[in-house]
């Protein structure tokens, strides 16, 4: 005879064995993660991702700085909260919790309303597999991060209110594989001027001071400096392969179709998840390479358009889409 309630007992069972074996699968090392969970109150994702070694040396660095009240980050700019998968542990629990009592009520002879049960617990586990679903999608992946920095530096005052170009402080965007973080010198071109900003009054630029060693007051570089550590934001596994001038010089990619809206940030959030199908390879399998690219010349555009009707070489068909391409 069917038991419905058995069953399910038995689907719930084959739920939990799978999900811990693609957990343990994935995750690298949960016993520290779910630690860190607890410490940090960031998602299960989010922690998995700070497996990789670089991740884990910013979290450090992030622990060793003085404690700072960044409050204002998120009071200013609650528009960024809440992107990517977001913490679903408690949910997860949840859910878990009801898929179990409505188990065990079903389970009894008393039980009025098996069928109720049932569905409820049905939907715990639907619920579940939805959320599994999120979770292992965003293993490795780090949508949503954004760590508190140890100066308030905010892209909303200097690239959005102040008009500071990009490429002012990122400099290297243009020629080379990384953007790179400006030094704290860059910062002293208009800093050994403006000593108070409109949010965080002298406190925050005074640390600028302090890390190279500058005294304001007399001018002068008399004491020791010591490095700042900005924790790093975006990071791709080590074994992809991204170029920032490829795409900023000859590709023509402007920095927010990948970063963002980052003029309006306060704190630097990953705001795309930085896939390779939907994000990398979805960009290269639509866009068109530059035509007034003379590296390109030999793909004669104009006689493809009026021979051919082709409008553009899309990257896939330079190699955008070769797995050598991005993989080492
Ligand atoms: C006045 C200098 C300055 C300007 C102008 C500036 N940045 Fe930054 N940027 C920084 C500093 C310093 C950091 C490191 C601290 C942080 O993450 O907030 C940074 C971090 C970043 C990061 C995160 C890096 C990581 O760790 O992954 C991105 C992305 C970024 N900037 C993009 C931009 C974009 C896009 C613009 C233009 C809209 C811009 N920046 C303008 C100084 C600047
Ligand atoms: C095609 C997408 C794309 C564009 C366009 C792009 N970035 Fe990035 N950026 C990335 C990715 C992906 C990473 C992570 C790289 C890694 O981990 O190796 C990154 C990392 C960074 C970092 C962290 C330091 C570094 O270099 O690894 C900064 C700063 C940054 N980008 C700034 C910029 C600025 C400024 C622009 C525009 C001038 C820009 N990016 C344009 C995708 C892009
Ligand atoms: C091109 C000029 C320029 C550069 C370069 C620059 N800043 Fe600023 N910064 C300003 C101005 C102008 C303000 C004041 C904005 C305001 O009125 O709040 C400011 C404000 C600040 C504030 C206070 C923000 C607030 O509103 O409380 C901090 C902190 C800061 N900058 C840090 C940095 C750091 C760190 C760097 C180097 C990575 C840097 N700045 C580079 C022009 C600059
Ligand atoms: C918004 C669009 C866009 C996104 C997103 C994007 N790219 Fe690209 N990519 C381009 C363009 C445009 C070019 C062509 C540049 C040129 O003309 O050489 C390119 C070229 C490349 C090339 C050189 C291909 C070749 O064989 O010439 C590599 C490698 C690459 N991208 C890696 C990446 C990786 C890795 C990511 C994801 C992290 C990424 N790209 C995301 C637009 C994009
Ligand atoms: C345009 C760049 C690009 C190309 C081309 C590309 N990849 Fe990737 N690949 C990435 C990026 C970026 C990641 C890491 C981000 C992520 O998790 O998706 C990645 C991740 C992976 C992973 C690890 C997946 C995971 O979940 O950890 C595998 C395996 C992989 N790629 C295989 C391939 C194979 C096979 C090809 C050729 C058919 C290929 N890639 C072509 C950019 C690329």
């Amino acid at each position: 005879m069917f038991k419905p309630i058995n069953s399910m007992t038995k689907i719930g069972l084959i739920m939990l064995l799978f999900l811990s074996v693609s957990v343990m699968a994935s995750g690298k090392n949960m016993g520290m993660q779910s630690v860190a969970v607890q410490l940090s109150g960031t998602t299960l994702s989010q922690t998995m991702a700070t497996a990789s070694t670089a991740q884990a040396a910013a979290a450090k660095a992030e622990k060793q700085q003085p404690a700072v009240s960044h409050a204002d980050y998120d009071k200013i700019d609650p528009e960024f909260k809440g992107i990517g998968p977001g913490n679903n542990t408690v949910p997860f629990i949840i859910a878990l919790l009801v898929f179990a009592l409505a188990t065990v009520l079903g389970r009894r002879k008393k039980c009025k309303m098996p069928k109720v049960m049932m569905l409820v617990a049905f939907l715990a586990i639907a619920y579940i597999g939805k959320i599994t679903y999120v979770e292992a999608r965003a293993l490795g992946r780090q949508q949503g991060y954004a760590p508190v920095q140890p100066i308030w530096f905010s892209h909303k005052v200097h690239a959005g209110q102040n008009g500071i170009d990009c490429e002012y402080c990122h400099v290297d965007a243009r020629t080379s594989r990384h953007a790179g973080v400006p030094s704290l010198n860059v910062c002293m071109n208009c800093h050994n001027q403006v000593h108070k900003g409109s949010v965080s009054g002298t406190k925050e630029i005074a640390k600028i001071y302090d890390y190279l060693g500058y005294n304001p007051k007399t001018m002068q570089y008399d004491k020791p400096a010591k490095p700042i550590k900005w924790v790093k934001v975006h990071n791709l596994p080590d074994h992809v392969y991204f170029n920032h001038a490829q795409h900023v010089q000859a590709g023509k990619v402007k920095c927010q179709e990948c970063h963002g809206p980052v003029e309006k940030m306060n704190r630097v959030v990953e705001y795309k998840e930085l896939a390779m199908g939907d994000f990398c390879l979805d960009c290269h399998r639509k866009r068109g390479i530059d035509t007034s690219n003379p590296y390109y010349k030999h793909y004669k555009f104009k006689e493809l358009k009026e021979k051919q009707g082709i409008d553009k070489i899309t990257v896939d068909k330079i190699g955008g889409a070769d797995c050598s391409s991005c993989h080492y």
